[in-house]
């Protein structure tokens, strides 16, 4: 039989309950609109530290654009950027970063014609892309869920003519909406549930939450738009 391939990353399951909110110190704000946490704040430092090693192990003494795509993962690419500025301080190797910013957004564009939709992507801020042209891109995304931003998002830059592309996601969604598309590295592969914190929002609420959680109805109604 043949063996079965090394995942790559954390695997949280469906039936995972995660922890009791009485485990961890949550902001009063927020007590009642969380189910629970799935993953706390010191476990997604352990494993970005990890990946910030992966990072520099394949991309070690050289020069890399980072490409960080706001406002979900900010706080995962300033971690990750600390992680590898120690691991510069502390090595004979050092990969030499600049860091820019993008931040997109998907319309759904109906054509007249067919009634499809086009999925334009628009940058809606940030640095200039046509800086990234013959450069070692890494881009910094906080999630993954259909895929469809990044399948999007990689094309844009793909037309910019870097040298090349890799993808870093903290967290991938196990969902059917899925794409297929999968991140060059992984943090977490997570259910198909609605999480927040750690700069993942819901109607840009939770953002100023340190663990990774699972909201409930009352948190959906409370912070409903
Ligand atoms: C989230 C996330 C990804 C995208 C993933 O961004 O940061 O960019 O959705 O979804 P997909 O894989 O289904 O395309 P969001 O639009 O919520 O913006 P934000 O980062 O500003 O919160």
């Amino acid at each position: 039989m043949a063996a079965k391939p090394k995942e790559n990353f954390i695997k949280i399951e469906d039936d995972d309950g995660g922890y009791n909110l009485d485990m961890f110190c949550i902001p009063r704000h927020y007590e009642d609109a969380i189910e629970n946490v799935i993953i706390p704040h010191g476990l997604i430092q352990d494993r970005t530290e990890r990946l910030a090693r992966d990072i520099v192990k394949d991309n070690g003494d050289g020069h890399m654009v980072v490409l960080c795509v706001l406002k979900g993962g900010y706080k995962f690419c300033a971690d990750l950027l600390d992680f590898i500025k120690a691991l510069n301080r502390n090595s004979e190797t050092s990969l030499q970063l600049r860091v820019d910013f993008i931040r997109v957004k998907s319309y759904e564009n109906a054509s007249v014609e067919n009634d499809q939709s086009t999925g334009e992507i628009t940058v809606l801020g940030g640095d200039n892309l046509s800086s990234v042209e013959g450069k070692k891109i890494l881009i910094v995304e906080d999630i993954v869920d259909t895929g469809r931003t990044m399948s999007k998002l990689l094309k844009l830059v793909h037309s910019y003519k870097p040298a090349s592309v890799k993808v870093v996601s903290l967290l991938v969604k196990r969902t059917e909406r899925s794409s297929g598309y999968r991140p060059d590295y992984i943090g977490f592969e997570v259910p198909d549930k609605f999480l927040v914190g750690y700069a993942l929002d819901y109607n840009e609420f939770f953002r100023d939450l340190n663990h990774v959680c699972v909201i409930n109805e009352a948190g959906k109604k409370k912070f409903a738009i």
